[in-house]
């Protein structure tokens, strides 16, 4: 029998999976486990590399149970023949809904609100009192159209949104059409967005791609959100951003160092702040948990993984 290894508890439909070819271990002592580990189920907190690896002399898959995938070193699994796992498409509606929850959030000041009513703030209905902004024919700008940045589009059109988009790659014109976006190079991204919304992974390339120098380009009174992954944002220079301008307010999910939160962002009243939940829904971390553990029961029954990272 194989020996599996998760990092974190999994629900009865993924054990009931993996019972048939292996015997499970973990969360409890889970680096101990893997000297005899074929398979390793981890998550986005696990930092799979070289010397984890090395505890691991007959691992054969690392089943990363969330989409994101730069906390695994690739190079070293690939020089291993250490196959790797995500779990894409199965998280895209939960953490669209979240893009558009905090875009709506924080375009009408939501946590403000809830603040001043909660301090006993909220002497009844005043016409001037907590006006936000209105999305009907504002423009959402989508950085990075994969996936996620598709479903945000498809949502925000009903909205009266006008969608405009940057990615690596440019959608061809029918996927164009179907989500109703336009491509834009990236500077006019950042002049055109009243409401930019971050989809991209987190790569070289994207590390710190929203920094000073691109905020400076941004609208007055615009909107950041970010449910991608923090470093994608030069964190400083965001608070600065939102202390001095342009930018009006932000809805964050994903910070530069998780947990850490940078203190300037707890200070500012026009940021909404939420623990990384983009995809904490039960029904979508139970199919998180699932497709990991189809992905280990392919590999270690000799089939080909279903969703494999490039
Ligand atoms: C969550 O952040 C994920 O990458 O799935």
């Amino acid at each position: 029998m194989a020996r599996i290894v998760t990092t974190f508890p999994l629900p009865d439909a993924a054990l009931e999976l993996l019972h048939p070819i292996g015997a499970v271990a973990g969360p409890e002592g889970w680096r101990d486990a893997l000297a005899d580990a074929e398979a390793l189920l981890c998550l986005l907190t696990d930092r799979v590399d070289a010397e984890l690896l090395g505890r691991a002399p007959r691992l054969r898959i690392v089943a990363n149970a969330v989409v994101g995938y730069e906390h695994v070193d690739r190079d070293a699994c690939r020089a291993r023949g250490i196959t790797v796992t995500n779990t894409p498409d199965v998280l895209t509606d939960a953490t669209a809904d979240l893009a558009m929850a905090l875009i709506l959030a924080a375009a009408r000041g939501l946590p403000r609100a809830e603040r001043s009513l909660r301090a006993g703030e909220f002497h009844g209905w005043g016409f001037w009192d907590y006006l936000g902004a209105e999305l009907g024919g504002r423009t959402l700008g989508i950085f990075g159209m994969g996936r996620i940045g598709r479903a945000v589009a498809r949502r925000a059109a009903p909205f009266g949104m006008r969608v405009i988009y940057h990615s690596r790659a440019r959608l061809p014109a029918e996927d164009e059409a179907a989500v109703g976006a336009e491509w834009v190079d990236f500077g006019g991204l950042m002049a055109r967005s009243d409401v930019l919304s971050l989809h991209a992974p987190l790569t070289p390339a994207t590390r710190h791609v929203i920094d000073a120098a691109a905020l400076r380009r941004m609208r007055p009174g615009a909107f950041l959100v970010n449910t991608a992954r923090g470093p994608l944002v030069d964190e400083a220079a965001l608070v600065d951003a939102l202390r001095d301008g342009p930018l009006a307010g932000a809805g964050l999910d994903v910070y530069e160092h998780e947990p850490r939160i940078h203190p300037g962002l707890l200070e500012l009243p026009n940021v909404v702040l939420l623990p990384h939940i983009g995809s904490a829904t039960r029904e979508t971390r139970t199919r998180m948990a699932v497709l990991a553990a189809r992905n280990v029961h392919a590999v270690l029954t000799g089939q080909p993984p279903l969703t494999p990272v490039p």
